[in-house]
């Protein structure tokens, strides 16, 4: 029998691409797992009316921990509209799965690290003052609340009578009170105490461990002063245990701005959720894009590991297919750290290194090529040659 069983759920479009070349370089580096199967996504909504079978949540309860490749969402009504007609009108409602697994497990730390290798010619360089270019190192990894603020699904278009009601106890909500409730809607941020002191705990441990030697708070408490506000005080009470680490604040909107200024000055960064969403696609963008982002949803119990990319369904169909394999190997790697096969992560992600510093082997992205069919006609590599110099350079 097998030292660890994980659940894979390859998704839509190209997750079912890119989790086998995953799970290819884990044998490869000699990873003692077997994999179940397990379905999400956008052919179990229009065919059940639910992204998220059951069937799935029980393999997770049980084997603890998930590769993930990635879904395809789509706005409410465009997804009531998707759905087998014999499901319409029977009060299916479309929620995004992976928010879903994230909330079901408890998933509540993500992790997201946006670190740049040497020789990708996707990292971000900068101007000089005195002419020239300079390519600064990137080395953020971004916490994020991954459960509660407005990803919590509190929501509303013409809320209820006693929804206005309660709101009516603000005094800043005179403003709306004339307006007629169905013209008004309604997204909640909630955050709990508990949860803002795990995701912060979780980046002061993590940057302890690994010698990282700032932590920053990116919220907006100047606006958002309850929410934003008790994030940044929890983090001055957990940051007293952790002296030897520097704690900063930034604003979301400062912070976009500066990290293309002085993005090597960041290290551990923690948000809320949405921030966190977004601040974590704007450091990818540093180092590499969605190609090369990877992120672990850790809870208690389950982890789950998945590449941020989306499902690209027109890459799909594309054979041999060309889409980047990297952000998903890198989410596999993180499930190595998590279990603590940390040999085997160091060895994959030395691999990928070498791949890219060698730069003989690159997919469309990293040629800066419009991705189609003609891509590998250009020079780009296809998915599984760059899976495969990855598993040649394994040592
Ligand atoms: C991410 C994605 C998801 C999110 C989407 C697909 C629901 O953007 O993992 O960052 O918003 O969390
Ligand atoms: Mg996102």
């Amino acid at each position: 029998m097998a030292k660890y069983t994980v659940v894979k759920m390859p998704g839509d479009g190209i997750g079912k691409i890119v989790l086998p070349e995953a799970i290819r370089v884990l044998d490869a580096v000699g990873f003692d797992a077997e994999y179940v199967h397990a379905d999400i996504g956008w052919e179990r909504w229009v065919n059940e009316g639910n992204p998220l079978p059951d069937a799935t949540l029980d393999l997770l309860r049980k084997h603890k921990l998930g590769l993930f490749g990635a879904i395809t969402s789509k706005p409410k009504t465009q997804a009531q509209a998707e759905l087998r007609p014999e499901l319409r009108d029977k009060g299916h409602v479309y929620y995004s799965p992976i928010v879903g697994l994230r909330q079901v497990f408890e998933l509540d730390v993500c992790i997201r690290p946006c670190r740049s290798f040497p020789g990708n010619p996707l990292n971000f360089i900068r101007q000089k003052a005195g002419g020239g270019f300079e390519e600064p190192k990137v080395d953020a990894v971004i916490f994020r609340q991954n459960t509660e603020g407005l990803y919590a699904g509190i929501e509303w278009t013409n809320p209820p009578e006693q929804v206005l009601g309660a709101l009516a106890t603000h005094p800043k909500f005179k403003a709306f009170e004339s307006v007629p409730s169905e013209e008004i809607a309604i997204s909640t941020r909630v955050f709990t105490r508990n949860a803002c002191r795990r995701i912060v705990t979780a980046a002061f441990e993590y940057a302890k461990k690994h010698g990282y030697p700032s932590v920053t708070i990116c919220e907006k408490p100047n606006v958002l002063r309850e929410t934003s506000g008790m994030m940044e005080e929890v983090a001055k009470e957990v940051h007293a245990d952790y002296p030897d680490i520097q704690r900063w604040s930034t604003n979301i909107d400062a912070q976009m701005m500066w990290l293309t200024k002085n993005p090597e000055d960041y290290s551990v960064i923690v948000a809320g959720n949405m921030f966190g969403d977004i601040v974590s696609d704007a450091f990818a963008g540093l180092v590499g894009g969605l190609g090369f982002a990877c992120s672990a949803n850790i809870g208690d119990e389950v982890a789950v590991f998945e590449p941020t990319h989306g499902s690209a369904p027109k890459y799909e169909k594309l054979d041999p297919p060309i889409v980047n394999p990297i952000a998903m190997i890198l989410s596999a790697v993180m499930m190595l750290d998590h279990v603590g096969e940390t040999d085997k992560a160091d060895a994959i992600r030395n691999a990928i290194a070498a791949v890219v510093e060698e730069g003989k082997v690159r997919t469309y992205d990293m040629m800066r090529l419009p991705g189609g069919p003609d891509a590998l006609s250009k020079g780009a590599a296809s998915t599984t040659r760059v899976t495969e110099a990855i598993i040649a350079h394994l040592s």
